[in-house]
C-alpha cells in the first residue's frame, strides 16, 4: 500500500506480526460501544475492520475527544499495535486478535447520522441507489466490485499476453445494429442530425480488423434503450474482442481460456473444453437458446404418435408447420386439480393457447382430456417417449415452433426451481453455436437479423439467401452459456462485400438504405479484408453470476434503476429552452 502521513496500514490487513508497530490509521467509524467507560470503535476502510480502544485510565485526551465521535466520522488515530487478551479474541475478523490504544486521535470529518443503517438487509434497493455511494461502504459491495476490478484485471493479462491490442472506439456514432432502440445525441454544430450511442464496438472493431490489427479488445461501455430487467442495464459493458485470420474454433478456444482465468480472478475453478450443442439441439431438448443444463427435465417430441390419432386439434397445427413438445415432471401426479390449473394458467401466461396433460397413475392407468383422442396404444407410446413412470404426469403444447420452445422452455425451468432440482453449486459452461442467420419478426412482418447483420451467413447456405429460404439459413453464430444465462456472443464475420450486401438486401435494405448507413463498412470490406471472427462477453453478467447475485445492478458502482434512472442524481434531467434551442430540437413535453 502506500504509506501517507495520514495511514501507514490498512484497518483489515493488520494481525499478531504487527504487534508492537507504531501505525497511523484513518478510516470510517463503523460502530461505537460504550462498555462501563470503556469506547470500543470498530475502525473501518476498504480492507476491513480494526479496533480501537479509548481508556480514560490509559489515555484521558483520546478519550475525551474520542467520546464526541459518531459513526461514519472519519477520524485518523496512531499507536501501538497491541495483542487483546485472549478472552477478548473475535474470531469474526482477520484483525480479531489484536487493538490499539491511540496516542492522538483526529477528527477528519463528521457526518450527518446516515439514512439508513448500512448493514441493514432490509433497506430498500430505491433508498440505497438514491445515496450510493453510502451503499457503496458496505462490505458487499467492496467485495463485488473488488472482484469486477480483479476479473477485468485477469481479463487485460490473459489478452495482453496473446498480443491483443486494447483500443478505444468512439462514443459518439452512426448507429450499429445490435436489434435494440439507440440513445440518440442531437448535434449542435450539424443542425437537425444526430449522433447514436454505441450498442456495442461492432463495426469499429470490424474496422480494426480491416486496419491490420489483427487482435483487438476492448472493456467497452455499450448503451442499448430497451426495457430493463435485473440482467439489463442501458449501459453496460463488455470484454469485446476480434481477432483476424482465425474460424470460429480458434475464437472459441480463446475464450474458453480467458474465461477459465477471469472464473479464476473470482475463485471458480473451470475447465475447458466446454460442452458445444447446435442451436436446434438446444431448443428441442431444453426449449432455450440459453439452456440451463445443471437440471434435467428434457423435453420430448411426440409430433409422430399424435399424427397417428385423432387429436384433430394438434394434427392440424402440426400439419400447418406447428411442433409438439411434452415434458415429464416425476411424482407429478400427485399434483392437485388446481396445481394442475395453475400450472396451465402459468403456460397461458407464457403465451400458450392450451396445455395438455397426462397423468400416470400409480395403479398403471392413465388420466387426461386427451386421451378420448388418443388409442390405449399410442397412449403407451407417447409414455414410452416420455419416460414417465407410473406416478409421474407429462405436460405437453403444439403451436408454432418459436412459441411452444418459449413456452417449454420456460415451464422447465419454473419446475426446475419449484422443485429444486438446481444444482447450485455446479458451474457449466456451454457453448450454442449454428445459429440461424434470420429470425422471423411478426412485429416487423420481415426476417431480422438473429445476431446483426456482419454475421457470415454458412457458406453451404448461400444459395438458400438466393433464392429466398430464409429461414433456413444458419449463421457461423456462437453464444457462450452459465449456468442459463448468455454470458456472451459473437460470430465469424462477413469478409466481402457481395456477401454484405446480399445480407442487406434479405433484412429488405434497399442498396440506398444501405449505402446510407453502412456505406463505409461495406466500401472497407473492398479493400483487402482478412478473415476475421470475434466475441462479446456481458462483463456485468459475468461478475454478478460469479458473485452469486440475481442483479446485475449489485455489480455496477452507479447503476440505472429499472426506469433507467440515477435515483441518485435524478439524471436523465430536463434540459432547458436555451439548451434545446441551441441544439435545434423542439420537444413535445414543455420543460418546467
Ligand atoms: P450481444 O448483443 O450478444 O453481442 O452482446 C454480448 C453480451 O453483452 C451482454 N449484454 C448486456 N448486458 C447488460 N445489459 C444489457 N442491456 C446487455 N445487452 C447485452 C450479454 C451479451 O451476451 N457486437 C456483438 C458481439 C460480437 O458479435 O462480437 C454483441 O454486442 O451478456
Ligand atoms: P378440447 O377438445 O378443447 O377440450 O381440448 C382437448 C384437450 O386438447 C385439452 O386438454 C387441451 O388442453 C388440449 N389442447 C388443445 N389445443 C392444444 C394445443 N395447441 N397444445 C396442447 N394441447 C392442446
Amino acid at each position: 500500500m502506500i504509506k501517507t502521513s495520514m495511514k501507514s496500514n490498512n484497518c483489515g490487513e493488520l494481525n499478531i506480526s504487527n504487534l508492537n508497530q507504531e501505525i497511523v490509521l484513518s478510516g470510517w467509524v463503523s460502530c461505537i460501544r460504550d462498555l462501563g467507560g470503556i469506547l470500543f470503535v470498530e475502525l473501518r476502510d476498504r480492507s476491513g475492520f480494526f479496533q480501537i480502544v479509548a481508556n480514560p485510565q490509559v489515555n484521558p485526551e483520546v478519550h475525551k475527544l474520542m467520546e464526541k465521535v459518531r459513526t461514519e466520522y472519519v477520524i485518523k488515530v496512531s499507536g501501538k499495535v497491541t495483542k487483546r487478551p485472549e478472552e477478548t479474541y473475535n474470531e469474526k475478523y482477520p484483525t480479531g486478535q489484536v487493538e490499539m490504544y491511540p496516542e492522538s486521535l483526529e477528527i477528519l470529518s463528521t457526518a450527518k447520522v446516515l439514512p439508513f443503517v448500512l448493514d441493514d438487509e432490509n433497506v430498500s434497493e430505491d433508498v440505497r441507489l438514491k445515496y450510493r455511494y453510502l451503499d457503496l461502504r458496505r462490505e458487499k459491495m467492496i467485495h463485488n466490485m473488488t472482484t469486477r476490478h480483479n476479473i477485468c484485471q485477469a481479463a487485460r493479462n490473459y489478452l495482453n499476453n496473446l498480443d491483443f491490442l486494447e483500443v478505444e472506439t468512439p462514443i459518439l456514432i452512426k448507429t450499429t445494429p445490435e436489434g435494440a432502440r439507440d440513445y440518440l445525441v442531437p448535434s449542435r454544430v450539424q443542425e437537425g442530425k444526430f449522433y447514436a450511442l454505441p450498442q456495442s464496438p461492432q463495426i469499429y472493431k470490424q474496422l480494426l480488423m480491416v486496419g491490420g490489427f489483427e487482435r483487438y479488445y476492448q472493456i467497452a461501455k455499450c448503451f442499448r434503450d430497451e426495457d430493463l430487467r435485473a440482467d439489463r442495464q442501458p449501459e453496460f459493458t463488455q470484454i469485446d474482442i476480434e481477432m483476424s485470420f482465425v474460424e470460429q474454433d480458434d475464437v472459441i478456444r480463446v475464450v474458453e481460456g480467458l474465461l477459465e482465468d477471469t472464473f479464476k480472478a473470482a475463485g471458480v475453478e473451470i475447465k475447458a473444453p466446454f460442452t458445444r450443442i447446435t442451436w436446434q439441439e438446444a431448443m428441442d431438448r431444453f426449449g432455450s437458446d440459453k439452456p440451463d443444463t445443471r437440471f434435467g427435465l428434457e423435453l420430448f417430441d411426440i409430433g409422430d404418435i399424435i399424427l397417428q390419432s385423432e387429436f384433430q386439434i394438434v394434427k392440424n397445427t402440426l400439419e400447418n408447420g406447428g411442433i409438439v413438445r411434452g415434458i415429464r415432471i416425476p411424482g407429478g401426479a400427485k399434483f392437485s386439480r388446481k396445481d394442475i390449473d395453475d400450472i396451465t394458467k402459468l403456460a397461458v401466461s407464457f403465451g400458450a393457447k392450451a396445455l395438455a396433460n397426462i397423468i400416470y397413475n400409480e395403479d398403471g392407468t392413465a388420466k387426461s382430456p386427451v386421451l378420448k383422442f388418443v388409442t390405449e396404444d399410442q397412449a403407451k407410446q407417447i409414455q414410452e417417449r416420455a419416460g414417465a413412470q407410473a406416478g409421474d404426469i407429462i405436460f405437453f403444447v403444439a403451436d408454432k415452433p418459436k412459441l411452444v420452445y418459449d413456452v417449454m422452455g420456460r415451464l422447465r425451468l419454473h419446475f426446475g426451481k419449484t422443485l429444486n432440482m438446481i444444482d447450485e453449486s455446479k458451474h457449466n459452461l456451454l457453448w450454442v453455436v449454428d445459429f440461424p442467420m434470420f429470425e422471423w419478426s411478426d412485429e416487423e412482418g420481415r426476417f431480422m437479423a438473429m445476431h446483426h447483420p456482419f454475421t457470415s451467413p454458412n457458406l453451404e447456405d448461400l444459395d438458400k439467401l438466393d433464392s429466398g429460404d430464409l429461414g433456413n439459413v444458419k449463421s457461423i453464430a456462437y453464444d457462450i452459456v452459465y449456468n442459463g444465462t448468455e454470458l456472451g456472443g459473437g460470430s465469424v464475420r462477413i469478409h466481402s462485400s457481395e456477401v454484405q450486401q446480399k445480407i442487406f438486401k434479405a433484412l429488405g435494405l434497399t442498396q440506398e438504405e444501405a449505402e446510407e448507413k453502412f456505406g463505409f463498412m461495406v466500401n472497407a470490406l473492398q479493400y483487402g479484408t482478412p478473415p476475421h471472427a470475434g466475441l462479446a462477453i456481458g462483463l456485468d453478467r459475468l461478475v454478478a453470476l460469479l458473485c452469486r447475485t440475481d442483479s446485475i445492478r449489485d455489480v455496477i458502482a452507479f447503476p440505472k434503476n429499472s426506469g433507467a434512472k440515477d435515483l441518485m442524481s435524478d439524471a436523465p434531467g430536463i434540459a432547458s429552452l436555451k439548451q434545446l434551442r441551441e441544439l435545434h430540437i423542439k420537444s413535445t413535453v414543455q420543460p418546467q
